[in-house]
C-alpha cells in the first residue's frame, strides 16, 4: 500500500489489519571519541560550544550501549571520526527498511546541516560493508531533505511508517519511503523548533500506546496520532525540553530507556505498565539528542 496519509480522513486502515514487521535484534551505535558541540544547528547547542566533558560523554555512552546489551540486543559500534562531532547520533544518517520481498536495504538520509552531511557516507561505508544495499533520497538529481530515523519510525510490530516533516525533513521524502518501500506512511508536521525531529515529540512504546508532546503538532497530526496509538501519554512540557524526556526509547515493547530524572514523565509511563530504565545522557543533551537519537536499530 502505498499512500501518503496527512489526516484522519485518508486513513482508511488500523495498523493491526496491516502486515507484521519483525522486530530488529541489533543496536548500532557511533563511539563518543570526538563527540562535542562544534556548531549550533538546534536550540539545544546554543551555549554549549565546546563544553562537552569528553570523558563523561564516553562513559554515559558505554553505559547506555550496556543498557542494550543487557536486554539481550547484539551491540555493534561504528569508529567515530574526527571532525564529525554529531556522528554520534546514528538514528539521523539512515532508515534501515525491509522491501516487501524480505531484502533488507537502508535508505541513506540528506542531512539538512552541511556540517553533517559527510556523516551519511561514513555510515553508509558500513552497510556496503555488511552486504546491505542502499537507496538513495533523489528525484532525478533532485536530492529530497531527510534524517532518517530522527523523522521516521516504524509502527510497532507493523509495516507502517510513521513521519515527522518540517524542519529536517521534507513531506516529499514520505512519497519516495511509500513508494520504494510499498508501505503506508503517516505523516507529521512538526511546528516547534524545539522539537525539530520526530523523535524529540513522539515515542511509541507499543501498538496501543505512544508518549507525546501535543504542542508540537497540528491538530490534524494530533487527530492522527489518537488514531493510532489508542492510549496516548502526554510528556509535561518541562520534561520535554530539559530532559528530552520523548527521546526515550522503547525497543522491545517493554522497557523504557530514558534520561534521568523525567519524574512525571516515568510515573505515566509505569501506571501503563512499562518498566522504566534511567540512564544519564547529559552530555548529549547539550547537543540536542539523548537515548533514541545515538542509536540505530538494525536487524
Ligand atoms: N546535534 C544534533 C543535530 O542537531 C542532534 C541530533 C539529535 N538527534 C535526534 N534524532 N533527535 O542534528
Amino acid at each position: 500500500m502505498k499512500i501518503v496519509v496527512d489526516s484522519v480522513e485518508g486513513l482508511g486502515f488500523a495498523p493491526h489489519e496491516l502486515a507484521e514487521r519483525p522486530a530488529e535484534v541489533g543496536v548500532l551505535m557511533a563511539d563518543a571519541a570526538h563527540f562535542d558541540v562544534e556548531y549550533v544547528i538546534n536550540p539545544f547547542m546554543e551555549g554549549h560550544l565546546h563544553s562537552v566533558d569528553r570523558a563523561r560523554a564516553v562513559a554515559q555512552w558505554q553505559a547506555l550501549q550496556a543498557v542494550y546489551a543487557g536486554l539481550g540486543y547484539q551491540t555493534h559500534t561504528l569508529a567515530s571520526v574526527e571532525g564529525l562531532p554529531d556522528l554520534v547520533f546514528m538514528a539521523n544518517q539512515s532508515f534501515p527498511a525491509q522491501l516487501p520481498t524480505g531484502e533488507w536495504v537502508a535508505l541513506m538520509s540528506v542531512m539538512e546541516s552541511h556540517h553533517r552531511r559527510p556523516e551519511v557516507e561514513v555510515v553508509e561505508a558500513w552497510y556496503t560493508a555488511r552486504g546491505a544495499r542502499t537507496l538513495r533520497m533523489t528525484k532525478g538529481d533532485h536530492l529530497i531533505p531527510f534524517e532518517g530515523m530522527g523523522d521516521a519510525h516504524w509502527f510497532p510490530g507493523r509495516r507502517l511508517v510513521v513521519g515527522g516533516y518540517g524542519f529536517r525533513t521534507s513531506r516529499e521524502a514520505y512519497d519516495r519511503i511509500a513508494a520504494v518501500l510499498d508501505v503506508p506512511v503517516v505523516a507529521l508536521r512538526l511546528t516547534d523548533p524545539r522539537f525539530y525531529h520526530l523523535d524529540t515529540c513522539l515515542a511509541p512504546l507499543d501498538a496501543e500506546t505512544a508518549l507525546y508532546v501535543p504542542s508540537a503538532f497540528e491538530a490534524r497530526g494530533r487527530a492522527l496520532l489518537e488514531r493510532l496509538f489508542p492510549r496516548l501519554i502526554e510528556v509535561p512540557l518541562d520534561e520535554a525540553v530539559d530532559l528530552l524526556a520523548c527521546n526515550g526509547h522503547c525497543p522491545d515493547q517493554r522497557h523504557f530507556v530514558v534520561q534521568r530524572g523525567a519524574t512525571e514523565t516515568n510515573r505515566r509511563v509505569q501506571a501503563a505498565g512499562f518498566d522504566v530504565i534511567e540512564v544519564d545522557t547529559g552530555e548529549f543533551l547539550k547537543s540536542g539528542g539523548s537515548v533514541f537519537c545515538m542509536k540505530l536499530m538494525i536487524p
